[in-house]
């Protein structure tokens, strides 16, 4: 069975083909990736708009991509996967209009799929999959979350972020230092040449006794250093010294880490399990991914991660968690074509 899947939640368009060869791990045959960063650099963020309309005209070219160096056809795909949310609920239409339109022209089913399933699943197209159970940490832009998984569609929450996402805490305070959007990969870039104790950034939560998360005010813990330095009232923290940008960003980087990694151990210590899975777009960051092997391998847990290029939105993630939750029994795919999107949708809901 090969299932294609078409990501369009939010600024990446994405799209792959999976293999489901028996009960083994389902097979990547290809995959394509569009990516708006640029389009909506100049807004500062996304331009949810601008994004639907640029998912139109990438979506196709890129199945035809997909195809092509697949060596397959549209004849060969006997399930269109795509995501149906949590996202922008007018990119999300875009991959579910198009995905209910082949399901129907080909006379195949489709299956609508959860995006932050695709992120906890992402690590099985990796060279060294997990087992089940684990704990997984969901680092992306829009979600902070630690949960218990047994097997597919069972998911447990363990806790979440009460306000901001570790995603939006990156990008927020990149913004402040005056890095482009996506703030995270800048800050990250940035940090490598600060000092991370250089400046006493709060660590919101980290002794609260439960797994929950807080981001939202270390943009102004940032702001508040800022101008404890000094900085006249009108002026930017970008008119700081570049050295102290850089203590900055290797100081909020620090934070950010050290909590996602202790709640994470606390995660794992109260599940009682061995086994952690980091995913999202935040868990590209080398700094997160250095203390997470090291504090793990202190403990003999072992982490596993997405390949680098698959932590971001990607529509290999959306194909390969169809065609494992085909494969588990878990949800048959359907021949009722309604793209009936979900922009919020919990994912312990499933
Ligand atoms: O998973 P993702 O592509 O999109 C969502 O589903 O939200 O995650 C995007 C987020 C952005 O906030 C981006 O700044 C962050 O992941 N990110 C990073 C890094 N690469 C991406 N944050 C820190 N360090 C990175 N290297
Ligand atoms: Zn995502």
């Amino acid at each position: 069975m090969r299932v294609l899947g078409i990501e369009s939640s939010c600024d990446e368009t994405g799209v792959a083909l999976v293999e489901v060869q028996g009960a083994g791990v389902p097979v990547l045959l290809a995959e394509a990736l569009y990516s708006q960063i640029e389009m909506h650099q100049a807004y500062g963020g996304v331009v949810p708009e601008l994004a639907s309309r640029d998912h139109i005209r990438r979506v196709l070219p890129l199945t035809e991509q997909v195809l092509a160096s697949s060596g397959r056809t549209l004849a060969d795909v006997d399930v269109v996967a795509f995501t149906r949310g949590p996202g922008l609920a007018g990119a999300l239409l875009v991959g579910a209009g198009v995905a209910c339109a082949l399901g129907a022209a080909l006379n195949k089913p489709v299956l609508g799929v959860h995006h932050l399933e695709g992120h906890l699943l992402s690590p099985f197209l990796s060279a060294d999959p997990p087992e089940f159970p684990f704990v997984a940490l969901l680092v992306s832009g829009g979600h902070t979350q630690l949960m218990r998984v047994d097997g597919v569609g069972r998911y447990t929450l363990l806790g979440e972020t009460i306000d901001d996402a570790a995603g939006e805490a990156f990008d927020k305070s990149a913004k402040l230092l005056g890095l482009g959007y996506p703030g995270g990969p800048a800050l990250s870039r940035l940090a490598e040449q600060g000092d991370p104790a250089a400046f006493k950034l709060p660590r919101p939560l980290v002794h609260s006794g439960n797994l929950d998360f807080s981001f939202a005010g270390l943009k102004t813990a940032v702001m508040v250093q800022a101008k404890k330095l000094g900085l006249a009232q009108d002026c930017a923290v970008t008119d700081l010294p570049a050295q102290v940008l850089a203590d900055l960003a290797a100081s909020t980087q620090a934070a950010i880490v050290e909590v996602l990694v202790k709640k994470s151990l606390a995660a794992l210590n109260q599940a009682g399990l061995k086994r952690l899975v980091v995913a999202g777009g935040v868990g590209a960051n080398r700094k997160l991914r250095e203390q997470l092997n090291s504090e793990c391998a202190r403990r003999q847990v072992r982490v596993h991660y997405p390949e680098l290029h698959l932590c971001t939105d990607n529509g290999a993630m959306i194909a390969m968690a169809a065609a494992m939750r085909l494969q588990s029994g878990q949800q048959t795919a359907s021949e009722v074509y309604a793209f009936d999107v979900k922009p919020r949708w919990p994912l312990d809901s499933l």
